[in-house]
């Protein structure tokens, strides 16, 4: 092992053994990082037009958090029919069982299991029971989700401290637990559901938006963990949508839905199946959501704040009801609204 001087800097080589760094090693570690740049530049662009092949998740075990609803439940079902065999958690366990009907219907296998992800000795719990029952988890999909969709100072600290637990929180205790065996097999693939507001905020949702950024934030440095640790077999993908009809955010309005128009559950899940199956690092569903990411990086803070005001994200909450309020269809029947309905 050579140590640096007490002028030039040292760096860790690929081996883990410290090198001393001199400017030709600096100059050649510059070529090497354009070609690899260039390199992942041109495969992305090539993937925009060519879709890698689909990966098999045939036999393979899916965890999916918060399956008793909404994007969680629809996940389900499309992994359900691939032969995937899933593991459905949920706080809410007649929810969950809806589920579990609508999977039977055409023979898929699944376990359905209570667990309140925001606590994390119940994680624990409920995990060792996955292991023993069921086995080894491949897939890691971290869906469960709650809003308050208040102003700041109208939002009780017990329920700030929730939406962390829940939305942000739940996936550190999930992947600690989990992902050990994936590394071990170097095999597996952890999905995050963030938000378009983990990457753009909006008005009355401090709490939400801070554990979506949370979450945003978890994921990239989870995925540079992986990849610069050698864990090429286990992925990540980050999936930010806007929008979608699931109840959620049952009573809001879009000011522009011909830009940004609410999305249907279908449509949202088979853009995040997509994206799982082909091992994609970060989907913004629709795709405009990179557009304003792009634009709040280079616009000045005020003039960002025009573009978001005229787009509705000062007044997208104030018709907001929430599921507290709406019991909505989907809970019991399938899908909200009528718009979806559930294919077997
Ligand atoms: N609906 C949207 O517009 C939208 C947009 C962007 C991102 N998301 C995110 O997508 C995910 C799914 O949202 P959705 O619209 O399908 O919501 P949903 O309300 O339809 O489903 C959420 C599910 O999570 C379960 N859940 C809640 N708390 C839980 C807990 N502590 N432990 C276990 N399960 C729990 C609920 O019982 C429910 O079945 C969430 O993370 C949400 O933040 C939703």
């Amino acid at each position: 092992m050579v140590l640096p001087d007490a002028e030039d800097n040292g760096a860790l080589s690929k081996e883990g053994v410290l090198k001393k760094e001199t400017k030709m090693s600096i100059f050649i570690d510059c070529i090497e990082a354009l070609k690899a740049f260039l390199v992942a530049y041109m495969t992305s662009i090539w993937r925009f037009f060519v879709s890698p092949p689909n990966k098999s998740v045939t036999g393979e075990i899916v965890l999916i958090t918060g399956s008793g609803s909404g994007i969680g439940r629809r996940l389900a079902l499309e992994f359900g029919k691939l032969g995937a065999v899933l593991v459905l958690w949920d706080i809410d366990d007649k929810a969950n069982e809806e589920t579990g009907n609508l999977m039977k219907k055409f023979d898929a296998k699944f376990h359905l299991y209570k667990c309140d992800v925001g606590i994390k000795d119940e994680v624990k719990k409920v995990g060792r029971r996955v292991k023993e029952e069921v086995g080894d988890v491949a897939i890691l999909i971290n869906n469960a989700g709650i809003v308050s969709g208040t102003k700041l100072i109208n939002t009780p600290d017990d329920m700030i401290e929730k939406v962390f637990r829940v939305n942000l929180l739940a996936h550190y205790w999930t992947v600690k637990f989990f992902m050990p065996t994936m590394i071990r097999k170097n095999h597996g693939h952890i999905v995050n559901i963030a938000s378009s507001t983990g990457l753009v905020g909006i008005n009355k949702l401090t709490e939400y938006c801070a554990s979506k950024f949370g979450v945003v934030g978890f994921t990239e440095v989870l995925s540079y963990e992986l990849i610069f640790g050698g864990h090429d077999g286990v992925h990540t993908t980050l999936v930010c949508p806007s929008y979608v009809e699931t109840g959620m955010f049952e009573g809001c309005k879009m000011r522009f839905p011909w830009i940004l128009p609410p999305l249907k559950v279908s449509y949202t899940v088979e853009k995040i199946m997509q994206a799982i199956l082909t091992n994609q690092q970060m989907i913004c569903i629709p795709r405009s959501i990179y557009f304003f990411t792009f634009l709040k990086t280079i616009l000045p803070v005020e003039a960002f704040h025009e573009i978001i005001k005229l787009f509705g994200a000062a007044n997208f909450m104030d018709s907001f009801i929430g599921r507290q309020n709406s019991e909505t269809e989907e809970k019991t029947n399938g899908f909200h609204n009528g718009h979806d309905t559930v294919k077997t």
